[in-house]
């Protein structure tokens, strides 16, 4: 538990902690303390609920003749992959039902161009296809820029760094690094960068892909998997709420850092310039750097 409250605060620090999470946040000196638990000077807004919610919109509507005219514009998502996008205790939600930095990110670019925000919760393995089919307008899913998925779609800016780690169960002694997964049974989620790491790159006894990776780690606390490769910041949520049951390993040598960006269609320039700009804002104005923080905080619940 040390170690990963440990890696929490290390991370933080690195991201520099801001006060407040839904209002644009001054930046911070990278002078930080290691206190995880260090509440924001000012409380972070509330989630409200939106006064509408529609969400796995039935019909997909046709693109819109200019990005910057859209009334309404839908965020595709998988929402199991905490903090970026997951669903919140009834009530709670930061939109609707739906929390996370991804979702706030999303709000902001609808909030930019006046439209009204939809979310579709759907598989990430089909996020790219029905983005090119017109049922979804962007992805923002902590989706990792890769070039074979630029030839599909066009990504923002980066907005976050991240890497793969390996979870295992607290008592293993057997994996220490990427080399000990061989021969082992490994949880990854369906179409994620874990999973095509461990096919490429590993000798694997089974490998397990779920459509949500909170089923490998259920399944991992059953003992049916030794190892589940998962983001960096995903692994360290899930951990933290089993802290006596899931352990982090890392392999820095092995696995390359990551980053994520939104994705749109080839065509939809206008609207990429837009999720830019709404970009750039968030990070110079450390909003994303606050929005990480206050999700470390009230997602590490096991102290
Ligand atoms: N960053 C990884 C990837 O792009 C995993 C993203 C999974 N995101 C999610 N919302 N489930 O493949």
């Amino acid at each position: 538990m040390k170690k990963v409250l440990l890696l929490m605060a290390l991370i933080i620090a690195v991201l520099a902690f801001t006060a407040c999470a839904d209002t644009p946040a001054a930046p911070v000196a990278p002078a930080v303390t290691e206190d995880v638990a260090e509440p924001p000077a000012e409380e972070p807004a509330e989630e409200t609920p939106a006064d509408v919610v529609e969400t796995n919109d039935e019909e997909a509507e046709p693109a819109a003749p200019s990005a910057l005219q859209m009334d309404r514009i839908v965020l595709g998502t998988n929402a199991g992959f905490p903090p970026f996008e997951f669903i919140a205790d009834a009530g709670q939600g930061r939109f609707g039902q739906y929390s996370g930095i991804d979702i706030a990110i999303g709000m902001r670019i609808a909030e930019r161009l006046g439209a009204e925000l939809v979310i579709h919760d759907a598989e990430f393995a089909g996020l790219i296809m029905e983005l090119n089919a017109g049922t979804i307008d962007f992805i923002a899913a902590a989706m990792t820029i890769r070039p074979d998925r630029k030839e599909h779609v066009h990504f923002s800016t980066p907005y976050f760094t991240a890497m793969q780690y390996i979870v295992v169960p607290y008592a293993d002694t057997t994996i220490t690094s990427v080399e000990d997964l061989a021969g082992a049974r490994i949880g990854v989620q369906l179409g994620t960068t874990g999973e095509f790491f461990v096919q490429d790159y590993v000798d694997y006894e089974d490998l397990l892909s779920y459509s949500l990776i909170a089923q490998g780690f259920m399944e991992m606390r059953r003992g049916g998997l030794d190892a589940i490769v998962v983001d960096s910041v995903v692994a360290m949520m899930f951990v933290n709420q089993h802290p006596d049951e899931l352990r982090i390993i890392r392999d820095n040598d092995a696995f390359a850092s990551e980053h994520y960006g939104i994705a749109v269609r080839h065509e939809d320039t206008d609207l990429l310039a837009v999720i830019n700009e709404v970009l750039e804002e968030m990070l110079s104005g450390g909003e994303i750097d606050a929005l990480f923080g206050y999700y470390s905080e009230r997602l590490n619940q096991a102290e």
